[in-house]
């Protein structure tokens, strides 16, 4: 068999990716992409550091550093920072109503109420790798705002160990199957009236519905109402679910900080505690009727029968732990391109809606580098063979079909550009020679 690396002309496509880092860098920050997405997004702006560190890591650093420029005084790190106005997205700023929620403090950056999958310190330790010489006063400087921000999550997030979501914003995977019964027992009245403007720059079929979207701008409100007071949310809302996005990038990210902690000669006893923590949290996610990881909604008990593509971050969450192997493998032998962000077997399974179906290139990369950690080189090997397949026939999308490669969703995407250029690219040093 050809290895696909072997055909790959990289060097125009790692210009191509490049560009598009630079495309999107609206100084010290990037946004997504032109238009769909105007703004500084948390796990995106991660992403883009990532990239960024594998020709520049100067402006790697800074990314991660505009990003806590708008951490909130309770530590928590917002999942959208509203540098600048832009009337094309929706809801901006006024509609989050953040200036006087508790916890915000003195932090003047306009931004949501809600976080992101808090990969933020497992790829801060990537960018530290990169160059450790560059890295180490930058590190350094951001630990004690990446602890703070940890203890965010511990604390208002993790009540059952595993890591919830208050909102489907806050996992990443906005309409992922994982949240359909939390979501349906929501009865969004009072939602003021509003314009989409996601279907303004995107195909609506590639997009959540309107029944998803009013019950996002209800959540919106209800945090809002509250003030933010996570108290007061964890408390009342009906929407709680526990997602293995946010524990295992959690986990992840535990163990990545605690690896900084050492080197700064810090003391690593709090974080032995989240660690121990999140690996109790993230064992009840196990679902052994479908063979894997599952989201788990805290108000029902129920969990969502969903083989999605985080289920199988459980290996970068560094769990040793091989029951879902034979999921992947069936999952994956269904995919033309994977991993499909839900099983093609699934009755909610739609190839171009968002994260019911699609490839997603920054999942690949946290997946496919927990398995080759943990020595699952086949599978590792084939979804990175997959990911760059699916750049080359199709360009840096937001994300592709798993059935046809079709790319879908906004074009020129920060992140999968920066996948790219750190790991999907034949020319990237992905850290180890076995993937
Ligand atoms: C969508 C994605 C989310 C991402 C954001 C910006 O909301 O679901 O994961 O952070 O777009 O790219």
């Amino acid at each position: 068999m050809t290895d696909v690396f072997d055909t790959i002309d990289a060097a125009p496509l790692d210009r191509e990716a490049e560009r598009i880092l630079r495309l999107n860098d609206r100084g010290g920050y990037t946004v997504p992409t032109e238009g769909l997405y105007p703004y500084q997004w948390n796990w995106d702006s991660a992403f883009a550091g990532l990239g960024f560190a594998a020709f520049d890591i100067d402006r790697a650093w800074q990314e991660i550093e505009t990003l806590f420029n708008g951490q909130w005084d309770n530590g928590m790190l917002p999942h959208i920072l509203f540098h600048r106005s832009d009337p094309g997205y929706f809801p901006g700023p006024e509609v989050w109503g953040t200036e006087d929620a508790l916890g915000r403090g003195a932090c003047t950056v306009p931004s949501s109420g809600i976080s992101q999958p808090p990969v933020v310190a497992a790829l801060a330790w990537r960018i530290y790798q990169a160059d450790p010489e560059a890295g180490r006063a930058r590190l350094a400087a951001l630990y004690p705002r990446l602890v703070s921000y940890y203890r965010w999550v511990m604390a208002s997030r993790a009540e059952s160990g595993a890591v919830a979501i208050s909102h489907p914003w806050e996992a990443g995977r906005d309409n992922a199957p994982d949240w359909d019964e939390a979501m349906a027992g929501i009865d969004p009245v009072g939602v003021a009236p509003y314009t989409r403007r996601d279907t303004g720059h995107v195909d609506a079929r590639m997009r959540p519905t309107q029944a998803d979207y009013d019950r996002y701008i209800w959540l919106v409100q209800f945090g809002r109402d509250r003030r933010w007071d996570e108290t007061a949310i964890a408390a009342e809302s009906p929407f709680r679910v526990a997602d293995p996005t946010m524990t295992f990038t959690a986990l992840r990210s535990a163990r990545d900080l605690r690896r900084a902690a050492e080197l700064l000669g810090e003391d690593t006893g709090e974080i032995d505690g989240w660690i121990t923590r999140l690996e109790e949290g993230a064992a009840r996610l196990w679902n052994a009727e479908i063979g894997a990881y599952d989201a788990l909604n805290l108000r029902t008990g129920n969990f969502a029968g969903s083989v999605s593509n985080a289920s199988f971050l459980c290996w970068w969450a560094g769990l040793e732990d091989r029951r879902s192997l034979d999921t992947l493998r069936r999952v994956m032998a269904a995919a033309r391109f994977g991993i499909p962000s839900q099983d093609l077997s699934a009755t909610s399974f739609d190839p171009l809606r968002y994260w019911r179906g699609p490839v997603w290139a920054i999942m690949n990369y946290m997946a496919a580098n927990g398995m080759a950690e943990q020595g699952l080189t086949e599978e590792a090997a084939r979804i990175r063979g997959d990911t760059a397949r699916l750049i080359v026939e199709n360009g840096f999308a937001e994300y592709f079909s798993p059935e046809d490669g079709t790319p879908a969703g906004g074009a020129t995407f920060t992140w999968t550009a920066a996948v790219w250029l750190a790991w999907a690219s034949p020319t990237a040093d992905t850290g180890r020679g076995d993937i």
